[in-house]
């Protein structure tokens, strides 16, 4: 009787022990459980700030790539901020904020304004670096410029219509924004380009606001008052795609010399189909990716070259192989 007792106690002692250790494994893993540690966690060694033209925008998305690769690259912590649609109040508004931060450096879009020349004034007094890219304010205390030489960019697009075009040509040109620097830069070279050749003239200029609706549109107004136009330039990366909407809406069987800005997909699909004649080639990943590092190089010292222009080039249907990933 006395064994079967003692039998009975210590099976229910192992059960109650098994099922409290069962018990414990289980509950201690639920509340001890810690998450592994993610990129928030992460220390960098600087907060940099890229301020763009516009969120959305295709080619300012590239800028950003090349500049979080530098910045994963570097432990530098990269905040990518933008008016939602190109606005030069908003861009000065996020500029001032990002000073008031007190972020290690600066990568914004030069605007012509003297509130740009005072912000980038502030910001050196407070040893904030500032670099432009993709569009320079000379005038401005900004420790360098990263990006195209825009007047040599306008001054190629003339050279290319003075080559691959013969006779008269009545041009229209579309302009992204009317008050950029950078388009300002390319109609000069533009205008220095065909300056010699009497044959080639300008005879419109319509504003696209750097969208693709807005260069259809244009495209179509120009076109309407101007029925002589026979050559189309876009001076912004979205006015190629447009321009070809607006002249299948309004002239779909005229000829037409077109150039167009950058090299977006859609432009280089269009040149495909022959739509498009040509392109000017810009380097925005590379813009991104060497404005960090120059950013990183300026903490430790100031430098000696402050214009950093990135290439430039022409592309026409038999290029399209030579870009990276495309084949024809
Ligand atoms: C210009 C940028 C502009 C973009 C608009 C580019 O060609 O360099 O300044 O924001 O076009 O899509």
């Amino acid at each position: 009787m006395i064994i079967k007792t003692r039998t009975l106690f210590y099976t229910i002692t192992i059960i109650f022990f098994l099922t409290s250790f069962i018990g414990m494994l289980f509950y201690g893993y639920k509340t001890f459980y810690i998450e592994p540690t993610n990129a928030t966690s992460k220390s960098y060694t600087h907060h940099f700030a890229l301020i763009a033209e516009e969120t959305e925008n295709d080619y300012w998305r590239l800028i950003e790539q090349g500049a979080k690769e530098a910045a994963a690259e570097n432990d530098i912590f990269l905040e990518y901020v933008a008016p939602q649609k190109a606005d030069n109040d908003q861009l000065l508004r996020l500029f001032d904020r990002m000073i008031a931060a007190k972020v290690d450096g600066i990568i914004v879009q030069g605007v012509e304004e003297e509130r740009f020349v005072d912000l980038v004034h502030k910001a050196t007094e407070r040893d904030i670096p500032i670099i432009t890219i993709d569009t320079d304010v000379k005038s401005s205390a900004r420790k360098a410029y990263v990006g195209t030489d825009n007047f040599y960019a306008g001054e190629l697009a003339g050279k290319t219509i003075i080559e691959n075009t013969e006779g008269k040509q009545f041009v229209g040109i579309i302009t992204g924004r009317f008050e950029a620097i950078n388009q300002q830069e390319r109609m000069a070279g533009f205008q220095s380009a065909i300056a010699s050749e009497p044959r080639v003239q300008i005879v419109a200029k319509e504003e696209s606001n750097i969208t693709e609706i807005g260069a259809t549109q244009a495209t179509y107004a120009l076109l309407k008052e101007n029925p002589k136009v026979n050559a189309l330039v876009g001076l912004s990366a979205l006015d190629g795609v447009g321009m070809v909407e607006g002249l299948q809406e309004i002239a779909p069987n005229k000829e037409m010399y077109i150039t167009a800005f950058d090299v977006l997909p859609e432009t280089l699909n269009l040149i495909r189909k022959n739509e498009i004649n040509a392109t000017i080639e810009q380097y925005p990943h590379e813009m991104g990716f060497d404005s960090v590092e120059v950013l990183i190089d300026l903490q430790k010292q100031d430098l000696l070259e402050n214009q950093i222009f990135t290439d430039t080039g022409v592309i026409e249907k038999q290029d399209l192989s030579k870009i990276h990933g495309e084949s024809q």
